[in-house]
């Protein structure tokens, strides 16, 4: 299949892995490239700028195909040395960068110099609108559904591809539910050049995690997922478990004087207790309402590859079926 995006990341196929924290390294990246789609890196989830340097080499040594790095502008006031990072994924030679969080304006001069495709995640139509302007190559266009900051205008994806494709010039992805051929001829229908899959890439033999998470995503119905951190204007879309309940019934609790230190224990460090050692009540990690959706545990590949095939069938079958439909029931009357 060919969009504005396989032609724009040199790929087959136009499926994006978006960056996840503790589950983006090189081994699912690598997946993700060589089954034709675009693997990304997670930046921040290597400590060091050194780190992402090695994390980009042993991708490396995984493909041959292109695969890009996230960079996720946190609000913090211990910002990491974004600058450090933007030099190591420069020195590493790669040519695509995912973008999230706060505007990457101030960034955009280096990543440019360095001949580098800029892909924002948004979750508003002004966000995009904003990241076009400042010279992003497109935007990943992020509904209320999805895993990790869905930000607050609880706009959902029906709505918001759709309203991305009125106004926006460059294209863009659409992230959030993303799960199938289905999502992804959607996506198209509703103006998007492709798709951007996070919870259901976790779901697979490659991703780098422990078999509880795989476990806990397929057995999770769409009706499993929490909003957390709402008063802080920090919302995230969380798997519901033991830590995500005692994080609620404090939010509950302090009400408006919530602070972050309040639930420091729920949400700090948790990535690795999940993503590592398999402990499913740690506390709030990022996980999709998709989790309804997602049923099985495929090769990257098997998956890629269903979701392509699956795809020429709905266009070819089902949807001009429809129009060849009309067209022998109009015959007919004629
Ligand atoms: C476990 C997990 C961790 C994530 N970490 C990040 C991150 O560090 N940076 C980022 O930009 N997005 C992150 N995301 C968001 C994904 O890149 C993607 O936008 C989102 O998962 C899309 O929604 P979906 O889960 O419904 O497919 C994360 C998502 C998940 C599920």
């Amino acid at each position: 299949m060919k969009t504005a995006i396989t032609e724009m990341f040199g790929i087959e196929h136009p499926i994006v892995q978006g960056g996840m924290h503790y589950v983006g390294f090189a081994e699912l990246a690598a997946a993700v490239s060589n089954a034709g789609g675009l693997g990304i890196i997670t930046g921040l989830t290597q400590r060091t700028p050194e780190l992402v340097a090695k994390e980009i080499a042993r991708c490396r040594d995984m493909t041959n195909k292109p695969f890009g790095v996230n960079l996720t502008f946190l609000p913090t006031f211990n910002a990491p040395p974004y600058a450090e990072y933007i030099a190591a994924i420069r020195e590493g030679g790669i040519k695509i960068v995912e973008t999230a969080g706060r505007s990457p304006e101030q960034y955009m001069p280096a990543l440019k110099a360095a001949g580098i495709k800029v892909i924002h995640k948004c979750t508003s139509v002004r966000h995009s609108l904003k990241a076009e302007q400042i010279g992003c190559d497109a935007v990943s266009v992020d509904g209320f559904e999805c895993g990790g900051h869905p930000g607050e205008d609880d706009m959902p994806n029906m709505i918001l591809l759709p309203r991305a494709a009125e106004e926006l010039k460059i294209p863009f992805v659409a992230s959030g539910g993303m799960a199938d051929a289905r999502s992804l001829i959607a996506a198209l229908a509703m103006g998007a050049a492709g798709m951007n899959m996070g919870t259901r890439f976790i779901a697979t033999k490659e991703a780098p995690v422990h078999d509880n998470v795989k476990k806990a995503i397929v057995a999770a119905s769409e009706l499993d997922t929490r909003l957390v951190m709402r008063t802080l204007r920090n919302t995230e879309r969380v798997l519901k478990n033991a830590g995500v309940e005692r994080l609620l019934d404090i939010e509950r609790e302090r009400g408006s004087k919530l602070k972050i230190e309040d639930i420091h224990d729920e949400v700090a460090g948790v990535y690795p207790k999940v993503m590592i050692d398999g402990d499913m009540d740690a506390g709030a990690w990022s996980c999709g309402m998709v989790v309804g959706l997602i049923h099985d545990i495929p090769t990257v590949k098997e998956l890629i590859d269903r979701i392509m095939m699956d795809a020429e069938r709905i266009i070819r079958a089902r949807l001009t079926g429809f129009l060849d439909a009309e067209s022998k029931a109009t015959r007919k009357v004629a």
